[in-house]
């Protein structure tokens, strides 16, 4: 087997593991910021992915399993029971899927989610969020149940071999996987073994609400895009220009350039870059045949910090402007930098 743990700096971890006789890889939990690694990896190693999975529907961080399922055209893993529409191969307890001469064994464990799977390859289990170190996933989220996670644990996780090493979805410590044995003498959360004191213990706790909560559940449940990917997607079709440079012209009064602010009215009017026409980004594509007659015109956008100008660039990019750049960062830097502002008051 061949086996890569990736963290994020904020602890998800996501496993890569391939059979190095069939040279075929699975990505279990992939998260959409580590991409292009797990993507680097299988090139690396000279392996194909074959399949992404992720262990439940995650209210914490955005996966990212359907980007790569849309980019190398492979199968969605998940549980039956997962609301997310862009599944293509749903699991139950009890079947394996082969991955080469590997063979991935489905263990439904719903508590944490209702659609909650651990992973049990040779000697290690992914136990997604249902276990982890020190630890248990939370049951107070949309299709969360003590009770079932009572169950997932004691009569399903820990029925499996002890020495069969756990690999969570998150690690909020310094270490990089557990035993089952381990978990089972020293993880304070198993140590009530009577299932109405753990359903207690589970229901006594006060958990602040997961950030981003709202964008993972809608991103992870209908396969939409995060306002990140948007703006980052947009970013990779957009040449930027720095601050100094738009400064140097407004200064030597070129007029190859136009300046062009998205931001609202009164924004606007309270101070922009000297010489800045104003089309608020809500009516750039209604405003542009009027606004913006000569399509070779060179444009540079802004906006308040550079998020708003990069979506409104790949806008007219995409709209014929084949000379639209972005300010790199935005108004609030160029006044921070001392640049000169002209105002309409
Ligand atoms: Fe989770």
């Amino acid at each position: 087997m061949i086996f890569h743990q990736i963290a994020t700096e904020r602890g998800c971890q996501s496993y890569f593991v391939a059979c190095e006789h069939a040279c075929t890889a699975i990505i279990i939990d992939p998260e959409e910021t580590q991409i292009d690694r797990y993507l680097g990896l299988a090139a690396q190693e000279g392996l194909r992915i074959h399949y992404v999975l992720d262990t439940h529907t995650h209210a914490d961080h955005f996966s990212g399993t359907i980007e790569i399922a849309e980019e190398l055209d492979v199968p969605v893993i998940m549980h039956r029971d997962s609301p997310a529409p862009y599944v293509d191969l749903r699991v139950d307890d009890g079947e394996k899927i082969n991955l080469g001469r590997l063979s991935l064994n489905i263990l439904h464990t719903p508590g944490h989610t209702a659609d909650s799977i651990c992973v049990q390859v040779e000697d290690r289990v992914f136990t997604g969020d249902t276990l982890l170190i020190g630890g248990c996933g939370r049951s107070d989220l949309p299709s969360g149940d003590p009770d079932q996670l009572y169950d997932s644990l004691f009569n399903k996780l820990l029925l499996l071999d002890p020495a069969t090493r756990v690999y969570p979805a998150h690690i909020y410590n310094n270490r990089e996987h557990s035993t089952l044995e381990e978990e089972a003498a020293k993880n304070p959360r198993l140590q009530l073994k009577e299932r109405d004191e753990f359903v207690a213990q589970m229901r006594r706790l006060t958990l602040r609400e997961p950030d981003h909560l709202s964008e993972a559940l809608r991103t992870n449940l209908t396969g939409g895009k995060t306002v990140e990917q948007l703006i980052s997607a947009a970013a990779r079709n957009v040449p930027f220009m720095s601050l100094e440079e738009v400064l140097r012209r407004v200064k030597s009064e070129d007029s190859e350039v136009m300046l062009l602010d998205v931001r609202e009215r009164d924004a606007f009017e309270r101070g922009h870059i000297p010489g800045a026409t104003h089309i608020p980004r809500g009516q750039l594509e209604l405003r542009v045949n009027e606004a913006l007659p000569d399509p070779t015109k060179r444009i540079v956008v802004y906006c308040e910090v550079g998020r708003v100008s990069t979506l409104a660039t790949a806008t007219l990019r995409e709209m014929g402007f084949s000379r639209a750049v972005a300010l790199d960062k935005g108004m609030q830097q160029w006044v921070e930098n001392g640049y000169p502002v002209e105002s309409e008051a």
